[in-house]
């Protein structure tokens, strides 16, 4: 059956065409060959079954999904028969701000307000609200061989479809075609059509064309996803994956997502659940689907996950054939985008299938709250120590059908992996319910975790059954440590005050997307540890595990974001997600999950519950949708405050309620708010976003190219008009600069040819722009001296001045060109100098004083001809898990080992041993070398291979080559994963 069955959105109409196809096998009067056939094919079946091992299972099995799936284009499905529909009605709903409901109103049967409908009508024209639509079909024969399906050309913007009373579908986002198989609810005689349709403010037709037809089943856009054994076009992909990131640049698709295609796909794989699991249950996770989810398993809709950012899962225990291949098929449609940058496409976080006991803990159900009671030691070698008391929730669940009596088992062990507290209690829970249950433990010397000393605690927690076998078993991180804002003297972190040095950050990486490996994660963050930066805003979105991960034990704060306030997602036609008045705001379901998945990280210290609600941060109903919000969040998490990142509207609107008040540019806003609001402890959500590229003097617009001196647009600062009023007044917190590293999309102040944003510090490949030296004076405190630019213009005339700009953080400063000083200058904190250079070849030495003694010094050459390449891996600590990038940062060097800058040299790579290449990049804004490639250019004598380990563990070794110079190669050591 697996080659045969189709499938779609409703399960009983896949049931039907499961009927369907059994009816279309021939009687039992097979041949003897066909009976030699059949009989080896129950064989075969008989010892696959017998291939799963019957294992006693884990009390909770975690089985990664991650790896080869298959990937197909979808296309709507060739409708026979087709026939438009257009006598339509419609009259208008007041739902307010609830959520739509699931089922029919009766009253919308005996309303009377109903006025017809032309297709193409608005009947918004910009005005937030609801309205129904109802048209009766063309009365027809129910063909369980022909079908029916209608397809809609768009809906503005989230449509419920109703068939005679039954919701088939809830799609949501901007005018898109979606099709509706409508088999599950059709019966012969008259059936009514009724769709509800939310507008939340848009203009244009509220529906466009609506086309019913008949298909054959075997042509329906979702069939080939579950036949496992057929081509039908799919080939295989790497999941986590990002199909989006592998197309090719395209000037006329959407530069706010960088100029790549998007439309919807099928992924598809097997899996096997041993005959052991039966009984249980089995659960579907998705770290995160890049979006418009819909999941079968053999066939059948097991559910739908709008959402980009969120993790979600589903019980798939009754879909499952245990012991046998199983089919899993995700429909994926990111053309609903959220964003204005860059958002992708696919399955791009970790999938895995987890079976679990009847009796088991909730998913995030194990949070340890800590709290620091006696006084603060610092200066110890392991860091600050305290007494303090940790409370232990565990939630559980109780599927059994029967009362459960069970043991909760704590154990916490500390950094150094030594017992240091177990619990154990006696609980009862009745058939069907879920409690949290508490525990404490007092720590009379704790370990806190800080920037400088990262110490994690790990509470291990076993649920325990009456006759003592271990029914659920699971293990956490958590840290210890205090945090508290001041309104007038800012952040302190365990007793001590530490101004947030931040960056906000987008989700994608260089070659692969948002479809980012773990490991990559912790590059990132340690790339922008060595530039000085100590805290991270997740902009504008919850991030990958991973990041949580790397923070914690790298040490870098954490501002956690949710991605819009309220659960309505817009979306399409490049409209933003953002909450207008009016719009639902439902039951919070996206947040709660960020909640619940991140509260144990050390590293968070604040949860931002969207960024710029342009339409409601400043209004009274912004103020009460803010208000409920942080109420679902306290419930889940009390021990950090909450805010989220405000373009204006205060002192008004979320600025009312929230605990934290972040502001988003206007550094002049901050002594503004302070001295209206003395009590309001505030940051700078995000400032910044001057633009820059690495290597370039003059901006050219044709070339897409921004100067490495910086330009910022109206909204935003240079870099020292940014950062001087968040550094120099106490009150303020800190800040969170736009960006870290570049991201695609956005590509500001042009477009194309540009495709990703120049706003990075880091450019996409984490080189440093100048900036980034600006940020680094700032942030830091070991003396440091740096000059821009580059020395190394082969075509520029001799004498033509240039303008050395000098960042350090030193009290004096002193420029020399070839052994000549050009004169001693004082060095303001937080500022630049200049001086004014002619060109000429040669050496440029720039000296950091503190009194009279020099304290640092940085130095520029102007290369000689490019003689090698030099390799280096940026990420040496490498486990092969198939999915683990190494980033290999290659430069063009002289026959003196110094950066040949102008090269723009094409480097193409070769591997052999465990490994491939993933992709490369180069940080060129306006390459549009394709992410995939195996070879990259030059930009500015930097670019990057981007190597991925494969799954055995080894040495793999990357060849580099570039005409005229020696191939060079670096030996990739991976070692093996644990099992
Ligand atoms: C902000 C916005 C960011 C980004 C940035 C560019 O207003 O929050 O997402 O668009 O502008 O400067």
């Amino acid at each position: 059956m697996d080659g045969r069955c189709s499938i779609s959105i409703a399960p009983s109409y896949v049931e039907l065409k499961l009927q369907l196809y059994m009816k279309e096998i021939p009687p039992m009067a097979f041949s003897s060959s066909g009976k030699i056939f059949i009989l080896s094919v129950l064989a075969a079946l008989f010892f696959q079954c017998l291939a799963v091992p019957a294992e006693s299972l884990a009390p909770r099995q975690v089985i990664s999904l991650d790896g080869t799936w298959q990937i197909s284009t979808a296309k709507p499905t060739a409708l026979h028969n087709a026939i438009k529909i257009s006598d339509w009605q419609w009259t208008p709903s007041n739902l307010g701000t609830r959520e739509p409901p699931h089922t029919l109103p009766p009253r919308l049967t005996s309303d009377s307000a109903w006025q017809s409908y032309k297709i193409g009508a608005d009947v918004f024209n910009g005005k937030v609200g609801y309205a129904w639509f109802q048209t009766n079909l063309p009365t027809t024969k129910v063909s369980h061989l022909m079908p029916m399906m209608l397809e809609f050309a768009g809906v503005r913007t989230r449509a419920l479809v109703f068939l005679n009373g039954k919701l088939l579908m809830d799609h949501r986002g901007g005018f898109l075609w979606f099709e509706v198989p409508l088999a599950s609810a059709m019966h012969s005689g008259i059936n009514t059509l009724t769709i509800l349709v939310h507008n939340p403010g848009f203009k244009g037709a509220t529906i466009g064309t609506v086309t019913l037809g008949t298909f054959k089943p075997t042509d329906f856009a979702a069939s080939p996803a579950c036949a496992a054994n057929t081509t039908n076009g799919f080939k295989p992909v790497l999941v986590p994956n990002d199909f989006v990131a592998q197309g090719k640049f395209d000037p006329h698709a959407n530069g706010s997502h960088g100029y790549l295609p998007v439309y919807p796909v099928w992924y598809r794989r097997t899996f096997t659940v041993p005959q052991a699991a039966k009984g249980r249950i089995v659960q579907l996770r998705f770290g995160g689907v890049m979006s418009g989810a819909v999941v079968y398993v053999n066939g059948r809709c097991v559910g739908h996950h709008v959402d980009g950012y969120a993790p979600f899962r589903f019980d798939i225990s009754r879909y499952i054939k245990y012991g046998r291949r199983n089919t899993l098929a995700v429909y994926v449609d990111p053309r609903i985008c959220e964003g204005w940058w860059y958002e992708g496409g696919g399955i791009y976080r970790h999938v895995s299938l987890v079976t679990l006991n009847k009796l088991h803990m909730t998913r995030w159900g194990t949070y340890a709250i800590a709290n620091v009671t006696g006084p603060i030691h610092h200066g110890s070698a392991t860091g600050d120590t305290a007494a303090a008391t940790v409370t232990l929730q565990t939630t559980v669940i109780n599927h059994l059908g029967h009362e459960a009596r069970f043991t909760i088992k704590s154990v916490v062990l500390n950094p150094r992996l030594t017992i240091v507290g177990t619990q154990t209690i006696f609980k009862t829970l009745p058939a069907g319910a879920t409690a949290t249950f508490e525990q404490h433990l007092a720590l009379p010397a704790a370990h806190l975790w800080s920037l400088n000393h990262c110490n994690l605690y790990t509470l291990k927690t076993q649920i325990i059954a009456a006759g003592g076998q271990t029914l659920d078993a699971k293990s956490v991180h958590f840290g210890i440590r205090t945090i508290r804002y001041d309104a007038n003297r800012g952040f302190f972190l365990n007793g001590k005050p530490v101004k947030l040095n931040g960056t906000c950050n987008h989700q994608d990486f260089p070659a692969v997307g948002i479809g980012t490996p773990n490991n990559l994660w912790w590059w990132r963050v340690a790339r922008l540890k060595k530039m000085g930066s100590n805290a991270y805003r997740c902009s504008h979105n919850p991030m990958g595990t991973a990041l949580y991960k790397a923070c914690d034990h790298l040490g870098m704060l954490v501002m956690d974001e949710n991605r819009a306030l309220g659960d309505e997602r817009l979306g399409g036609e490049y409209d933003r997600a953002k909450s207008y008045p009016g719009v639902p705001y439902g039951d919070f379901d996206n947040l709660k999950t960020m909640i619940l998945r991140d509260r144990n990280h050390p590293s968070i210290i604040m949860w931002s519950l969207c960024n710029e609600e342009l339409k409601i941060q400043g209004d009274p109903f912004g103020a009460k949708l803010f208000k409920r919000a942080m109420d679902v969040v306290r419930k889940l998490d009390n021990t950090r405050p909450i805010t989220c990142a405000m373009s204006g509207g205060y002192p008004n609107g979320f600025a009312t309620v929230e605990d934290l008040l972040g502001i988003n540019y206007n550094p002049g806003g901050y002594i503004q708010m302070h001295h209206q609001l003395p009590h309001a402890r505030i940051f700078s959500s995000e400032t910044g976003s001057s633009e820059s590229d690495r290597g370039i003097l003059t901006s050219n617009q044709s070339k897409g190219m921004v100067t490495q001196y910086t330009v910022h647009s109206s909204w935003s600062q240079l870099p020292w008009d940014a950062w001087t009023p968040v550094a120099n007044q106490a009150f303020v917190a800190g800040g969170f600069v736009w960006t870290g590293f570049d991201y695609r999309g956005e590509p500001t102040p042009y477009q194309w040819p540009d495709i990703n944003s120049h706003f990075g510090l880091l450019d996409m490949c984490g080189f440093p722009k100048p900036d980034a030296y600006y940020y680094k004076a700032a942030w830091t405190t070991r003396p440091m001296v740096y000059i821009q630019p580059q020395w190394d213009f082969p075509d520029m005339p001799l004498g033509k001045m240039l303008t050395v700009r000098c960042f350090s953080n030193c009290p004096a400063v002193e420029l020399f060109v070839n052994g000549k000083s050009m004169g001693r200058k004082k060095f303001i904190r937080f500022q630049y100098v200049d001086w004014q250079v002619p060109w000429k070849p040669g050496t440029l030495v720039v000296r950091g004083y503190n009194g009279g003694k020099t304290v640092a010094r940085y130095t520029v050459k102007t290369p000689g001809p490019a003689a090698s390449l030099k390799l280096t891996n940026q990420w040496p600590n490498l486990t092969a898990d198939g999915l683990s990038i190494a980033p290999i940062a290659v430069r063009v060097l002289d026959a003196h080992g110094n950066i040949v800058d102008h090269s723009m040299r094409t480097v193409r790579f070769s591997i052999s041993g465990p490994g491939s290449i993933a992709g490369t990049g180069n940080g060129d804004p306006a390459s549009h070398i394709l992410n995939e490639a195996t070879y990259s250019r030059a930009f500015f004598g930097r670019c990057m291979a981007l190597v991925r380990v494969g799954k055995r563990a080894g040495t793999i070794i990357l060849t580099a080559a570039s005409p005229g110079l020696p191939r060079v190669q670096i030996q990739i050591h991976t070692r093996a994963a644990s099992r």
